[in-house]
């Protein structure tokens, strides 16, 4: 008998990307990433001001997608993800423009928190841009930002 393994195929991994983790504080979610078949490790983390049991420099990058925003995820997750990453490593994200709207941490909104992370030197911009129909025909945002 002959088995064939056919590699998983996915926006990432047929751009080279294997060695992937992911994390979401629904254990239903995670259930669904887990059909995809594509993640090597599966985490139910919930993103907030604590921080994440997982060491500095750890990954080469950190996305998020459709996530940020009120009653979601905010500023707070920010630290960490730099924290997680390798320097010239890279935070991407994506969600809907309007649900940024009112986030605030520290005092802060989601785009001052951004700012704050240019300014401190932690990060400089890749991208930052408004993209129209984005989601479900609504306004989003992505951003993608390389850790220093
Ligand atoms: C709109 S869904 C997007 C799911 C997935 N990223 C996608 O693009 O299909 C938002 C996800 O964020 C997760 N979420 C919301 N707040 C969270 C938090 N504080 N920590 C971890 N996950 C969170 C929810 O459980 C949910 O799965």
């Amino acid at each position: 008998m002959r088995l064939f393994w056919r590699p998983p195929v996915g926006p990432l991994a047929k751009r080279g990307f294997h060695n992937l983790h992911a994390f979401d504080m629904s254990s239903k979610m995670l259930d669904v990433a887990k059909q995809k078949n594509i993640y090597k490790k599966l985490m139910c983390i919930r993103l907030g001001p604590e921080g994440l049991d997982i060491p500095d420099d750890t990954y080469d990058a950190v996305m998020m997608t459709g996530a940020a925003g009120l009653a979601h995820i905010g500023g707070d997750c920010l630290g960490e993800f730099i924290r997680i990453v390798k320097p010239g490593g890279y935070v991407v994200m994506d969600t809907i423009l309007k649900h940024l709207v009112g986030i605030e941490y520290n005092g802060r909104s989601w785009d001052e928190t951004l700012d704050d992370f240019l300014m401190a030197g932690r990060w400089v911009t890749v991208t930052r841009r408004q993209i129209e129909n984005s989601f479900n025909t609504n306004e989003g945002m992505q951003y993608a930002f390389r850790v220093k």
